[in-house]
Protein backbone atom coordinates (compact mmCIF):
# COMPACT_ATOMS: atom_id res chain seq x y z
CA UNK A 1 0.00 0.00 0.00
CA UNK A 2 2.81 2.58 1.07
CA UNK A 3 4.48 1.55 -2.45
CA UNK A 4 1.77 2.32 -4.10
CA UNK A 5 1.05 5.69 -2.73
CA UNK A 6 5.05 6.59 -3.29
CA UNK A 7 4.19 5.16 -7.02
CA UNK A 8 1.56 7.08 -8.07
CA UNK A 9 2.72 10.57 -5.99
CA UNK A 10 4.92 11.84 -9.10
CA UNK A 11 1.74 11.09 -11.71
CA UNK A 12 -0.46 13.24 -9.89
CA UNK A 13 2.06 15.92 -9.07
CA UNK A 14 3.94 16.02 -11.89
CA UNK A 15 2.62 15.88 -15.73
CA UNK A 16 4.86 14.92 -19.02
CA UNK A 17 4.93 17.50 -22.23
CA UNK A 18 2.77 14.15 -24.17
CA UNK A 19 0.27 14.21 -20.89
CA UNK A 20 -0.60 17.86 -21.79
CA UNK A 21 -0.75 17.66 -25.05
CA UNK A 22 -3.02 14.50 -24.55
CA UNK A 23 -5.18 16.77 -22.11
CA UNK A 24 -5.49 19.20 -24.83
CA UNK A 25 -6.44 16.69 -27.83
CA UNK A 26 -9.15 16.04 -25.57
CA UNK A 27 -10.58 19.35 -24.84
CA UNK A 28 -10.34 19.84 -28.55
CA UNK A 29 -12.10 16.45 -29.65
CA UNK A 30 -14.67 17.06 -26.57
CA UNK A 31 -15.62 20.43 -27.96
CA UNK A 32 -16.04 19.79 -31.41
CA UNK A 33 -18.40 16.53 -30.50
CA UNK A 34 -20.30 18.79 -28.54
CA UNK A 35 -20.39 21.59 -31.40
CA UNK A 36 -21.27 18.84 -34.32
CA UNK A 37 -24.34 17.47 -31.99
CA UNK A 38 -25.65 20.64 -31.45
CA UNK A 39 -25.23 22.24 -34.56
CA UNK A 40 -27.25 19.64 -36.11
CA UNK A 41 -30.08 20.30 -34.77
CA UNK A 42 -29.13 24.42 -34.18
CA UNK A 43 -26.66 26.73 -34.69
CA UNK A 44 -28.47 29.50 -32.34
CA UNK A 45 -28.51 26.38 -29.57
CA UNK A 46 -24.85 25.51 -30.30
CA UNK A 47 -24.53 29.05 -29.19
CA UNK A 48 -25.68 28.44 -25.72
CA UNK A 49 -23.76 24.50 -25.82
CA UNK A 50 -20.36 26.15 -26.34
CA UNK A 51 -21.10 29.00 -23.86
CA UNK A 52 -21.70 26.31 -21.06
CA UNK A 53 -20.10 23.40 -22.18
CA UNK A 54 -16.13 25.03 -23.30
CA UNK A 55 -15.37 26.57 -19.28
CA UNK A 56 -17.02 23.24 -17.96
CA UNK A 57 -14.74 20.96 -20.16
CA UNK A 58 -11.70 22.95 -19.32
CA UNK A 59 -12.59 22.84 -15.86
CA UNK A 60 -12.92 18.90 -15.67
CA UNK A 61 -9.75 18.33 -17.48
CA UNK A 62 -7.89 20.73 -15.42
CA UNK A 63 -6.11 19.27 -12.23
CA UNK A 64 -4.47 21.39 -9.06
CA UNK A 65 -0.97 21.15 -10.95
CA UNK A 66 -2.32 20.90 -14.58
CA UNK A 67 -4.47 23.60 -15.91
CA UNK A 68 -5.95 24.07 -19.71
CA UNK A 69 -8.07 26.32 -21.35
CA UNK A 70 -8.48 28.61 -25.09
CA UNK A 71 -7.10 31.92 -25.42
CA UNK A 72 -7.38 34.47 -28.05
CA UNK A 73 -6.28 38.29 -28.95
CA UNK A 74 -9.74 38.80 -30.18
CA UNK A 75 -11.60 36.79 -27.56
CA UNK A 76 -15.26 36.10 -27.15
CA UNK A 77 -15.86 34.99 -23.57
CA UNK A 78 -13.84 37.73 -21.77
CA UNK A 79 -12.22 35.31 -19.67
CA UNK A 80 -10.66 33.85 -22.58
CA UNK A 81 -8.06 36.96 -22.15
CA UNK A 82 -4.24 36.36 -22.86
CA UNK A 83 -2.15 36.28 -19.27
CA UNK A 84 1.09 37.83 -19.39
CA UNK A 85 3.41 34.91 -19.97
CA UNK A 86 1.44 33.59 -23.66
CA UNK A 87 1.50 37.30 -25.18
CA UNK A 88 4.84 37.14 -27.09
CA UNK A 89 4.41 33.79 -27.79
CA UNK A 90 1.14 34.22 -29.35
CA UNK A 91 2.33 36.70 -31.36
CA UNK A 92 4.89 34.62 -32.66
CA UNK A 93 3.14 32.18 -33.97
CA UNK A 94 0.68 35.50 -35.57
CA UNK A 95 3.25 37.27 -36.82
CA UNK A 96 6.57 35.20 -37.17
CA UNK A 97 4.31 32.79 -38.30
CA UNK A 98 6.30 30.00 -36.87
CA UNK A 99 5.89 26.56 -38.17
CA UNK A 100 5.85 24.56 -34.62
CA UNK A 101 2.73 22.59 -33.92
CA UNK A 102 3.06 23.81 -29.79
CA UNK A 103 5.80 26.04 -27.93
CA UNK A 104 6.71 25.24 -24.52
CA UNK A 105 7.86 27.97 -21.81
CA UNK A 106 9.22 28.30 -18.66
CA UNK A 107 7.55 30.43 -16.82
CA UNK A 108 8.86 30.52 -13.80
CA UNK A 109 11.33 27.81 -11.60
CA UNK A 110 8.48 25.02 -10.75
CA UNK A 111 5.95 25.93 -13.84
CA UNK A 112 5.84 25.80 -17.68
CA UNK A 113 3.37 26.80 -19.68
CA UNK A 114 2.50 25.27 -23.32
CA UNK A 115 0.56 27.18 -26.04
CA UNK A 116 -1.01 25.18 -29.47
CA UNK A 117 -2.67 27.38 -32.36
CA UNK A 118 -6.52 26.46 -33.72
CA UNK A 119 -6.97 27.34 -36.61
CA UNK A 120 -9.89 28.26 -38.73
CA UNK A 121 -11.91 25.51 -40.38
CA UNK A 122 -15.04 25.52 -42.39
CA UNK A 123 -17.00 24.66 -39.60
CA UNK A 124 -16.08 27.53 -37.54
CA UNK A 125 -17.36 30.53 -39.90
CA UNK A 126 -20.88 30.00 -38.91
CA UNK A 127 -20.01 32.00 -35.36
CA UNK A 128 -16.54 33.08 -36.43
CA UNK A 129 -16.76 34.39 -40.02
CA UNK A 130 -17.20 37.67 -41.89
CA UNK A 131 -20.86 36.76 -42.87
CA UNK A 132 -22.42 35.71 -39.92
CA UNK A 133 -26.52 35.61 -39.92
CA UNK A 134 -29.01 38.07 -37.91
CA UNK A 135 -30.11 35.33 -35.38
CA UNK A 136 -26.40 33.97 -34.30
CA UNK A 137 -25.35 37.18 -34.19
CA UNK A 138 -28.08 37.86 -31.92
CA UNK A 139 -27.82 35.32 -29.50
CA UNK A 140 -23.59 36.02 -29.68
CA UNK A 141 -23.85 39.46 -28.36
CA UNK A 142 -26.51 38.90 -25.90
CA UNK A 143 -24.05 36.25 -24.20
CA UNK A 144 -20.69 38.25 -25.34
CA UNK A 145 -21.30 41.54 -25.27
CA UNK A 146 -18.36 43.07 -25.79
CA UNK A 147 -17.54 39.81 -28.52
CA UNK A 148 -14.17 40.14 -30.43
CA UNK A 149 -14.14 36.67 -32.24
CA UNK A 150 -15.38 37.58 -35.37
CA UNK A 151 -14.49 38.46 -39.16
CA UNK A 152 -12.44 35.07 -39.39
CA UNK A 153 -10.98 33.81 -43.04
CA UNK A 154 -10.32 29.83 -43.25
CA UNK A 155 -6.58 28.84 -42.42
CA UNK A 156 -6.15 31.77 -40.08
CA UNK A 157 -5.10 31.12 -35.74
CA UNK A 158 -8.46 31.60 -34.50
CA UNK A 159 -6.82 31.33 -30.99
CA UNK A 160 -4.75 28.98 -29.07
CA UNK A 161 -5.06 26.09 -26.33
CA UNK A 162 -2.98 27.28 -23.21
CA UNK A 163 -1.56 24.97 -20.46
CA UNK A 164 0.17 25.23 -17.34
CA UNK A 165 1.82 22.49 -15.88
CA UNK A 166 4.74 21.35 -13.33
CA UNK A 167 7.13 19.35 -14.77
C1 LIG B 1 -22.09 27.65 -32.76
C2 LIG B 1 -21.15 28.72 -32.77
C3 LIG B 1 -19.68 28.41 -32.76
C4 LIG B 1 -18.98 27.69 -33.69
C5 LIG B 1 -19.50 26.98 -34.93
C6 LIG B 1 -17.59 27.75 -33.26
N1 LIG B 1 -17.46 28.50 -32.13
FE1 LIG B 1 -15.73 29.01 -31.20
N2 LIG B 1 -16.76 29.95 -29.77
C7 LIG B 1 -18.14 30.04 -29.71
C8 LIG B 1 -18.52 30.56 -28.41
C9 LIG B 1 -19.94 30.81 -27.93
C10 LIG B 1 -17.33 30.78 -27.70
C11 LIG B 1 -17.17 31.27 -26.27
C12 LIG B 1 -17.10 30.03 -25.36
C13 LIG B 1 -16.87 30.36 -23.92
O1 LIG B 1 -17.71 31.04 -23.33
O2 LIG B 1 -15.82 29.91 -23.37
C14 LIG B 1 -16.25 30.38 -28.58
C15 LIG B 1 -14.92 30.47 -28.22
C16 LIG B 1 -13.88 30.01 -28.99
C17 LIG B 1 -12.47 30.07 -28.62
C18 LIG B 1 -11.90 30.59 -27.31
C19 LIG B 1 -11.44 32.02 -27.40
C20 LIG B 1 -12.56 33.03 -27.34
O3 LIG B 1 -12.75 33.69 -28.37
O4 LIG B 1 -13.24 33.15 -26.30
C21 LIG B 1 -11.77 29.51 -29.63
C22 LIG B 1 -10.26 29.39 -29.72
C23 LIG B 1 -12.73 29.09 -30.62
N3 LIG B 1 -14.01 29.41 -30.21
C24 LIG B 1 -12.40 28.44 -31.80
C25 LIG B 1 -13.34 27.88 -32.64
C26 LIG B 1 -12.97 27.04 -33.77
C27 LIG B 1 -11.55 26.70 -34.19
C28 LIG B 1 -14.14 26.64 -34.35
C29 LIG B 1 -14.32 25.69 -35.52
C30 LIG B 1 -13.77 24.35 -35.34
C31 LIG B 1 -15.22 27.25 -33.60
N4 LIG B 1 -14.69 27.97 -32.57
C32 LIG B 1 -16.56 27.10 -33.92
C33 LIG B 1 -19.02 29.70 -30.70
C34 LIG B 1 -18.71 28.92 -31.78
Amino acid sequence: MILLTFSLLPLSTFSSEKEVLQTIQSLGSQLKKELKSSMRKSPVNAIETCHIQAPKISSELSTKDLKIGRVSFKNRNPDNKPKDWMISYMEDFHIKKIKSPYLVVQIDSKTKGLIKPIVTAPLCLTCHGENISTPIQHKIKKLYPNDKATGYKIGQIRGFFWATYKE
